[in-house]
C-alpha cells in the first residue's frame, strides 16, 4: 500500500501533484512519500511487538539522511556494511546498541571503528575474519560481541545476483564448519559469542525459504547448546520481497507468524535487517520525456538512465511506469522506455503499453525507493538526481541535485 494515486487523471504523491514537484525541482528526481514509509515501519513493528526484537534498517537500500532520521525516530536501528554506513548511522544518531555490522570483507579500519563505537553486534563472515576481529579487539583492549553469519544453503527463487545463501555463495560460513568457528571464538576469549546470523537473499516473496533456513539454524543452535554456547541473538537478515509487478509477497503478518516460533527457540532476542520491504514502494523516480523515437520499434527516451536507476539493466528488474498525466482520448502503443546513456543495456522498461506520449511530459517509475538512488552513479559524467520528500501537502528537498561542477 502506498500513497501514489491518480486524482482526476493526474498522479499525486499524498496531496501534491508530481507535475508541481517537477516544476520546482526538475527531473530526473527521486520522490518519497513520508506517509508510506511510516505506514511500512508501523506495520513491521506491530507484527513483532510481542517479541524482543531489534529492527535494523539495511542502510545499503537507501542512505538518505532525512529518511534514516525518520526510521531512527521510529525506533529502528541500522544494518551497516561499510565505514561510510557506520559513520552515517552515528551521524543520524542511531543508538550504537541498535547497530549491526555486516560484510564479507571488513577492513581493519572498519572493524576498529565498529569496536570503538561499541555497536550491538559484528556479524563475522568467516573464520579468517574472526582472527582479524580478535586481533583488533585485543589491540584495543576490548571484548566485542559477535555473531557468525552462517550459510544455511537454501535455494530461493530470486535473481541469482541477489540470492546470497546458495552453496557457492561468497557469504557466510557453511554449516558444516560452523561449530569449529564457534569453538575457536570461545577459545580466543577476545570476543564474546552472542549471536547467530543468516541472510538468504533479497526480494524473496515466499515464506518457505525463511522457514527452511530457520529449521536448519535451530538444529545447529541445539548443537551449540550442548557445548554450552548460549546465544543472546538470532538475526534473520532481510530479504522480504515486495510487489513490483504481479508478485504476491508473503505478508508481514504471515512472515512473523511463521518465523517467531523458531526464532524464540533459537535465542531470546531477534534482530531483523529489512531494507526493501520498508522503502521500495516509498519512492519513485520521476523522469521527463526527451523525445519519442520511432524506428522498427517505438522508443520513449527519458532523462533518467541506468546511472540513476540501475536495477532494470542489472537484474532485468521490472518497475511499473506510469504517465503523470492521463489523457483518456489518446491511443495506447507499445514502447521501450530507455535512458540517454551510451549503452544498449540502458533500458528502463521493455514492451510497455502506454498512452502516446510527447516530449516534455512526465513518467513515474515506481518501486524505486530501495536500491535506487543508493546504486546511482556518475556514469557518462551525469550528476546524481535530487531527492524530495512529500509529507501531506508539503514537499521539500532532502538531497540536492549534484552540480555538474562537483564532478568535472
Ligand atoms: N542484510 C544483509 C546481510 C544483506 O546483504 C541485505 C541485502 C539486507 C540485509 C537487506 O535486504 P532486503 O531486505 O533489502 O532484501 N541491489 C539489489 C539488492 C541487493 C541486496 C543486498 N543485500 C536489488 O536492487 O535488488
Amino acid at each position: 500500500m502506498d500513497y501514489f494515486q491518480y486524482k482526476k487523471n493526474e498522479l499525486f504523491v499524498e496531496n501534491v501533484s508530481l507535475t508541481e514537484i517537477a516544476k520546482k525541482f526538475k527531473t530526473p528526481l527521486y520522490i518519497y512519500s513520508k506517509a508510506t514509509l511510516v505506514r511500512h515501519i508501523n506495520a513491521i513493528k506491530s507484527v513483532f511487538k510481542n517479541t524482543k526484537t531489534t529492527i535494523c534498517f539495511a542502510y545499503k537500500s537507501n542512505s538518505n539522511k532525512h529518511l534514516l532520521t525518520i526510521l531512527k525516530e521510529k525506533g529502528l536501528g541500522a544494518d551497516c556494511v561499510s565505514l561510510g554506513e557506520l559513520l552515517l548511522a552515528r551521524k543520524v544518531g542511531v543508538n550504537p546498541r541498535k547497530i549491526v555490522f555486516n560484510g564479507n570483507g571488513k577492513t581493519d579500519e572498519e572493524i576498529k571503528l565498529a569496536i570503538k563505537m561499541n555497536i550491538k553486534l559484528i556479524n563475522v563472515d568467516s573464520i579468517e575474519e574472526l582472527l582479524n576481529v580478535s586481533r583488533i579487539a585485543k589491540s584495543l583492549g576490548r571484548n566485542p560481541e559477535i555473531a557468525f553469519r552462517l550459510n544455511p544453503e537454501i535455494k530461493v527463487s530470486t535473481h541469482p545476483h541477489i540470492a546470497t545463501g546458495l552453496k557457492n555463495s561468497k557469504f557466510g560460513i557453511p554449516l558444516k564448519h560452523a561449530l569449529d568457528a564457534y569453538n575457536l571464538a570461545k577459545k580466543l576469549k577476545t570476543v564474546r559469542i552472542s549471536g547467530i546470523h543468516f541472510h538468504i537473499g533479497s526480494q524473496i516473496t515466499e515464506i518457505s525459504p525463511f522457514v527452511e533456513a530457520l529449521k536448519k539454524i535451530l538444529l545447529f543452535s541445539r548443537k551449540l547448546k550442548k557445548q554450552k554456547i548460549l546465544l543472546k541473538y538470532v538475526n534473520i537478515g532481510g530479504g522480504l520481497g515486495v510487489r513490483y509487478k504481479e508478485e504476491v509477497p508473503v505478508t508481514l503478518k504471515e512472515y512473523a507468524k511463521k518465523t517467531i516460533p523458531y526464532l524464540k527457540k533459537i535465542a531470546p532476542e531477534t534482530i531483523l535487517e529489512p531494507g526493501r520491504v520498508l522503502i521500495a514502494n516509498t519512492g519513485i523516480l520521476l523522469a521527463k520525456v526527451i523525445l519519442v523515437k520511432r524506428t522498427s520499434k517505438n522508443f520513449i527516451v527519458v532523462d533518467a538512465g541506468m546511472n540513476d536507476l540501475l536495477r532494470p539493466s542489472m537484474y532485468d528488474a521490472y518497475h511499473e511506469i506510469l504517465p503523470v498525466r492521463i489523457f483518456p482520448e489518446r491511443k495506447r502503443e507499445n514502447f521501450d522506455i530507455v535512458g540517454p546513456i551510451c549503452e544498449s543495456g540502458d533500458v528502463l522498461a521493455k514492451k510497455r503499453k502506454l498512452q502516446t506520449i510527447y516530449s516534455g511530459e512526465l513518467l513515474a517509475i515506481k518501486g524505486a525507493g530501495a536500491y535506487g538512488y543508493a546504486m546511482s552513479s556518475n556514469y557518462n559524467l551525469r550528476p546524481k538526481p535530487a531527492e524530495v520528500l512529500v509529507d501531506g501537502e508539503k514537499f521539500y528537498e532532502i538531497r540536492p541535485r549534484q552540480r555538474i561542477e562537483e564532478i568535472l
